[in-house]
């Protein structure tokens, strides 16, 4: 018993060695305990020239469905490759190929997948301007959240995402894709949805690494024409497009996308004051910068580069560290390196950024995707209700002239347009995994919402476009019949998005025609639209009685429309992007300049101001402000200000309200914009109740402003602070600079 004892703890203790032997001999890279940094420095320090440029490039796998990038089937990807774009949502076929760069290369370095999540995976919520329009980025963040978990477990570990590019201007297709024409509101769900992507733990199986794009300036893309020249002063670089990337950046953002845009001469794939000076040295980022589909290459049509081995040279100087679809760091990086023109110590940062996200992500330890069912991840009770709630709190009433909304006593109602049963054109651009026949119907809403209270009639009426209106006829017909008119009208999806400018924002003619024959019965005639961006609407807003824009509301858009309709929901979305009276008013925004003639200058033709503004937005209630109350009239430095409105719910219906503030500095050494956001907050308010907002204001922050280096300053002088059509006024007594 004694000597089996011994011989037990003989074998006990070789073991232990084994083990602790073992240990010291597995690669610090591979040892989980270490800090990502010795894990970062062992792995780089292992590596062949070769290996590291593998890692700098990423190609696709599966089947592409953005049109304007088909990519190669790659049959032969190479096992070393850095990081892939999938388009599949089967775990299986990202583990065959993972298993391969764990298992068939030297060092085991897994792949990074990435993808498009842009408002959804499979839950699809509505496009992220739409998103921007419900004023709630914790709902946001949960939306995020969800599409996250939804990629994660089907084998996406990064998203292309958020886009949080300032745009002005509606004929560019892709204001879809942010959050509006203001720096602030674009920063504000720029960090609300890289925490919801990215949570506090990538490596958990549930969050993805998130990615801002277009960095930068991209949406001022000339006259909305896509790829095209952007120009910028440097002094519009800080003041309207930096703020979004440098708060998202300081929320922990694990990568950037370079733009397409040639910014003032110099590409933003090959800038290396925006991608280096700013991001990596100034504001001290850590993860890594990948190429727009094809950007690096593009710097030769773009007149920069002669070919695509100086392409690669100028962008990876400049800072770009993954090459997306160009083949041009695999091709070049390792000559230019032996040939001088890139040093090894930039390719070694660049690979250690690569890395450092791969390690963060937890795929060292966990390089594969668990099986799981579709049913597993997708269109779960939880998500599909937070679908419902963001769509609903983004649809945006903008017009309801005495009260025609909600449809309270009508028995018979016209639904009406090519909307109204299109399941596929509610889904918007950038729809990922998501599926047609998951969308509810703005009918399909309609219906259940009107079941034993109302009769509903169907024509189409015509198509999104073309000249054809043999069915204005029975449109007519059964509009005779009802006691109101629902046209339902719009854009295909696929008019807004990547590569989807248009040279007007005005919904095609044929829809116009719809509408003018409708109105002609002397009924109540409400338009739902759904579109991808601000539409010209001076025309039908004078044939309509009352507008809501649905915008594309994703999967679930079809419920809380009609209970808006129908009077179950109250609305509370307001303009994340101003509503042009015509397409020829753009750029028109809130935050413009002051004119050197506010009182001249005026369009003879049309109107100056645009029909509906920034931050417009009914509710079939109504709020009445208080008075501002300030905590302080002069402040110095150090000093606290608060600003306080009361707001009472003066109708009969409980409801949302968002206040939103803005400041203006009327006078200042570099011209401001006449109102700026600074800060908005979203309450319910039951009838008869007030409730106060208050704005807690940072002096420097709130009253400061930027000059063309990125240099923030505050002035003396007197600012105003503005709620609607109150403002009061604060005097600053102390400057920084
Ligand atoms: C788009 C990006 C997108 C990328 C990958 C590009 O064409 O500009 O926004 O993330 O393709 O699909």
């Amino acid at each position: 018993m004694k000597n089996r004892k011994i011989a037990f703890l003989l074998l006990l203790a070789a073991s232990c060695n084994l083990t602790t032997q073992s240990k010291k001999d597995q690669p610090v890279y591979k040892d989980a305990g270490r800090s990502v940094e010795e894990r970062v420095n062992d792995l780089v320090s292992r590596m062949t020239l070769d290996e590291k440029v593998m890692q700098l490039n990423q190609y696709t796998l599966g089947r592409s469905d953005n049109a304007n990038n088909m990519a190669d089937p790659v049959n032969d990807i190479p096992a070393e490759i850095g990081s892939l774009i999938y388009f599949s949502s089967n775990p299986d076929l990202r583990n065959r190929l993972q298993k391969r760069a764990m298992e068939e290369t030297r060092l085991g370095i897994p792949v990074i997948f990435g993808y498009d999540v842009i408002h959804g995976y499979r839950t699809v919520y509505p496009i992220s301007l739409a998103q921007a329009c419900s004023w709630n980025p914790e709902l946001v963040k949960q939306a995020c959240a969800v599409a996250a978990q939804e990629a994660r477990m089907s084998g996406v570990d990064w998203t292309f995402s958020p886009m949080i590019d300032v745009a002005r201007d509606g004929r560019w297709g892709r204001v879809s894709e942010g959050y509006g024409e203001d720096p602030y509101t674009n920063a504000v769900f720029g960090v609300a949805s890289v925490k919801g992507y990215q949570g506090n733990d990538l490596s958990n199986g549930k969050n993805i690494a998130a990615c801002l794009k277009h960095y930068i300036g991209y949406g001022a893309s000339e006259a909305g024409r896509d790829y095209v020249y952007t120009e910028i002063s440097r002094q519009t670089l800080w003041d309207t497009y930096m703020l979004p990337y440098e708060e998202s950046v300081k929320a922990g953002v694990a990568t950037l996308m370079s733009s397409f845009n040639d910014i003032s001469g110099t590409p933003s794939t090959a800038n290396h004051y925006i991608l280096t000076g700013i991001l990596k040295q100034r504001w001290g980022h850590d993860g890594f910068v990948v190429s727009d589909w094809g950007a690096i290459a593009q710097l030769c049509p773009q007149g920069v580069a002669k070919d695509n081995k100086e392409a690669a040279q100028k962008a990876f100087n400049a800072g770009v560290d993954m090459d997306m679809m160009n083949r041009a760091y695999d091709n070049h990086l390792g000559d230019l390196v032996k040939e001088g023109k890139v040093s090894e110590e930039l390719l070694n940062d660049a690979v250690r950024r690569v890395l450092r996200v791969k390690f963060r992500l937890g795929l060292f330890e966990n390089p594969y995707t668990p099986q799981s069912t579709e049913k597993e991840r997708f269109l779960l009770p939880q998500s599909l209700k937070i679908a419902e709630q963001l769509s609903e709190e983004s649809i945006v009433l903008l017009k309801n002239e005495n009260n025609t909304l909600p449809l309270k006593n009508a028995s018979k109602i016209a639904v009406i347009g090519p909307m109204a049963k299109s399941q596929w054109h509610l889904l918007g651009s950038w729809r990922a995994q998501g599926k047609a026949e998951d969308a509810i119907t703005v009918y399909d809403g309609l219906e259940r919402e009107f079941k034993d209270k109302a009769k509903l009639f169907y024509a189409a009426g015509c198509d999104f476009d073309g000249e054809d209106k043999s069915g204005f006829k029975k449109a007519v017909t059964i509009a005779k019949e009802a006691d109101a008119v629902v046209v339902c009208l719009g854009e295909k999806a696929q008019w807004s998005g990547e590569n989807a400018s248009r040279s007007t924002i005005a919904l095609p003619q044929i829809q116009e025609e719809l509408v003018i024959e409708l109105k002609k019965l002397g009924k109540p005639v409400i338009l739902l639209l759904s579109s991808g961006r601000p539409l010209e609407l001076n025309r039908l807003e004078k044939l309509s009685n009352a507008i809501l824009q649905i915008w594309q509301p994703g999967i679930a858009g079809g419920n809380p429309v009609a209970g808006i309709v129908a009077g179950r929901i109250n609305p509370s979305g307001k303009l994340s992007i101003t509503f042009p009276y015509s397409t020829g008013q753009i750029p028109v925004y809130y935050n413009h300049r002051q004119s050197a003639r506010p009182h001249q200058g005026k369009y003879q033709d049309i109107p100056s101001a645009p029909l509906y503004e920034f931050a417009h937005g009914l509710s079939y209630t109504t709020f009445e402000y208080g008075d501002l109350k300030q905590s302080a009239l002069k402040v110095g430095k150090g000093d606290k200000l608060s600003i306080e409105v009361p707001v009472t719910n003066t109708g009969n219906i409980d409801g949302m309200e968002t206040v939103h503030w803005f400041i203006c500095d009327p006078v200042s050494s570099i011209s401001r914009p006449v109102k700026e956001l600074k800060h908005f907050e979203k309450q319910m308010i039951k009838v008869g109740e007030t409730k106060i907002f208050r704005f807690e204001i940072d002096l420097e922050k709130v009253f400061g402003f930027v000059d063309g280096e990125g240099n923030r300053f505050l002035e003396l002088g007197d600012y105003y602070i503005i709620v609607k059509d109150k403002k009061v006024k604060v005097e600053v007594l102390t400057e920084t600079f």
